[in-house]
């Protein structure tokens, strides 16, 4: 992957599964929207009849992705510049987006941060920074939006990443319960490896064989933003009303390779062992 512009990827020609207009009036606030997987979110509710907002650090990247997103799906699409970390910041996203168009459907806490490396070479505050992006930036996005979205009974999807991803499904879990009487839902998206992403191209297998790794998928082939995309749209909608408290792994059956397999790996094994195992058939 060489080039930024391979992360920007439409959506429009996969969503004629679902029926045209359903969020007509209805209103997305979504942090991480200004880029890959999140951006590809934001599209696809948009062209299902919604109005965004995108929120980032990034305000010229922000800027450039509404500006291309309203013109992709006909709706309005803000840039709203924040960082997750910051709660003040946040309310000011919020602030804008309610003064712009009067109410919060849908709320996407998508911002994440992420790296590679071993624990030997993670400091502590490296290690704080992705719980404070992950786990208390989706908290963050949850305090500024929940007494908009409550209003107007809409749903929470959160993107989840690294070693946060425990704390944010179970705040998720938690939301769902607390706030299902107020009309609203709140269920994770779980992506497994998804092609052309900044996330694959900074945490997957390096080199040009990435694509023929994953051919051992179940589905055999890698995750597309339009995977994502599509989910979120399902989960939005009424389709999806008695759906709440989820962890939706979307992941082309990648999960279940692990309870499949071996129960250990081959390089545990004696290999004559194993075939005592198997039965000839006859
Ligand atoms: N390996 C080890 N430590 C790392 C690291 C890496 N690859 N990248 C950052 N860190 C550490 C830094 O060294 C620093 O710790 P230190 O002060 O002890 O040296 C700490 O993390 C914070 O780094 P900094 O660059 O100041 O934070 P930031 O707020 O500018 O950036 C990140 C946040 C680190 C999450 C950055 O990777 C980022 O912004 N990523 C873009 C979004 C993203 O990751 N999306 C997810 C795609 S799946």
């Amino acid at each position: 992957m060489s080039s930024k512009t391979a992360y920007v990827q439409p959506v429009a020609d996969s969503l004629s599964v679902f029926k045209e207009g359903i969020f007509n009036g209805k209103v997305l606030f979504c942090t991480g929207g200004g880029s890959g997987i999140c951006k590809a979110m934001t599209e696809a509710v948009m062209r299902h009849g919604a109005n965004s907002v995108i929120v980032g650090r990034n305000l010229e990247r922000l800027t450039a992705a509404a500006q291309e997103l309203s013109k992709a799906t006909g709706k309005i699409c803000l840039p709203a510049q924040a960082d997750v970390r910051k709660p003040d910041q946040l309310k000011s996203a919020v602030a804008k987006t309610i003064e712009q168009f009067g109410r919060i459907d849908f709320v996407i806490c998508g911002a994440a941060g992420n790296f590679l490396t071993p624990i030997s070479g993670l400091s502590e505050n490296g290690f704080r920074t992705v719980i404070e992006i992950d786990a208390l930036g989706t908290y963050h996005t949850i305090k500024a939006t929940i007494p908009y979205v409550r209003e107007s009974k809409g749903s929470y999807i959160h993107v989840h990443v690294s070693a946060a991803k425990a704390a944010v499904d179970a705040t998720s879990a938690v939301l769902a319960v607390e706030e299902g009487p107020h009309g609203v839902r709140s269920n994770v998206i779980a992506p497994g490896p998804i092609g052309g992403t900044e996330g694959m191209d900074r945490l997957g297998p390096k080199g040009t064989s990435v694509s023929s790794m994953f051919l051992g998928m179940p589905v055999g082939r890698l995750g597309d933003v339009k995977d994502i995309a599509n989910t979120t749209v399902f989960l939005f909608s009424d389709a999806a009303s008695f759906i709440t408290g989820q962890v939706l792994v979307v992941d082309g059956g990648n999960e279940h390779l692990r309870t499949t397999q071996l129960p250990y790996p081959a390089s545990v094994l004696d290999p004559e062992s194993v075939k005592s195992l198997i039965k000839p058939r006859l």
